[in-house]
């Protein structure tokens, strides 16, 4: 069995293990290449977990397409979750269209906004999530396990693709054909929203094209933050 097939049986034990016990799971997908790795494993082996897409607002064209590419070719509909129109015109009434590029503390105020209240709402009443993290994404996620305890949602959290290399996801999405985000192809690893997402050159930092303008230690969206602290502190099993 080559390394791959290894790798993506243990995933898909792992998918299965959390749809038997940890059930309703859902999976959030940014729509990047990771997710539709996992997308791919759960919905070709029809597994009871939902999908859902955080619609920030203010994603590429690109990535919202991504949304179609899925219904056509699996016959399955991402749950989009919006943020709340009266905190998004708030915010913009008093600090304008595009104040991520003014603060951090601005920038992590959208994100909470757009992201981190949206995901809120999509967890409740859930027993575990999923995420398509990887280990070797950045230096903040180096610690990552494949399966944590989530105090702040009450639940367990799955980061099933924790170990794979960016080479894996790519040998699977294309020896699988499986739909990906046409940025990927246009020098985009990690794709989030489109004002805070730029092209990298060769040689960059994966993630460098992510709030570029900020230091390495802040660049996370708070998606896996609380407080404004990895949450990553106790690995399970
Ligand atoms: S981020 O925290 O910096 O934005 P990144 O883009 O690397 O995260 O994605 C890491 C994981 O967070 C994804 O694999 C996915 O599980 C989740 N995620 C990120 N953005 C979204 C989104 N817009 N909707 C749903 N899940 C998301
Ligand atoms: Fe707002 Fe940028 Fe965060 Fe998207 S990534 S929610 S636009 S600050």
């Amino acid at each position: 069995m080559s390394e791959l097939a290894a790798r993506v049986g243990q995933t898909l034990a792992t998918l299965e293990r959390i749809a038997q016990d940890y059930s309703p799971a859902v999976f959030a997908s940014s729509l990047a290449a990771e997710d539709m790795v996992l997308t791919d494993l759960i919905l070709k082996a029809g597994l009871p977990i939902g999908i859902f897409s955080l619609e920030t607002g203010r994603l590429h064209k690109e990535t919202l397409g991504m949304v179609d590419r899925v219904r056509e070719r699996y016959g399955y509909e991402i749950a989009l979750y919006r943020p709340v129109t009266a905190a998004v015109t708030d915010h913009i009434i008093k600090h304008g269209h595009n104040a991520f590029y003014d603060s951090v503390e601005l920038r992590k105020e959208c994100c909470n906004i757009r992201k981190v209240e949206p995901l809120g709402r999509a967890l409740t009443g859930k027993k575990a999530w999923i995420t398509g993290q990887r280990r070797s994404q950045s230096s903040t996620r180096a610690e990552l396990s494949e399966q944590e305890d989530d105090a702040a949602h009450g639940m367990q959290k799955f980061n099933p693709l924790a170990d794979w290399s960016e080479e894996e996801v790519w040998e699977y999405i294309r020896g699988n054909e499986v739909p990906y985000n046409p940025l990927h192809d246009q020098g985009f690893p990690s794709i989030g929203c489109e004002p805070c997402t730029r092209a990298i050159q060769p040689g960059e930092d994966v993630r460098a094209g992510r709030w570029w303008w900020e230091n390495p230690e802040s660049k996370e969206c708070g998606l896996h933050l609380v407080d404004g602290k990895l949450i990553r502190i106790k690995k399970v099993a």
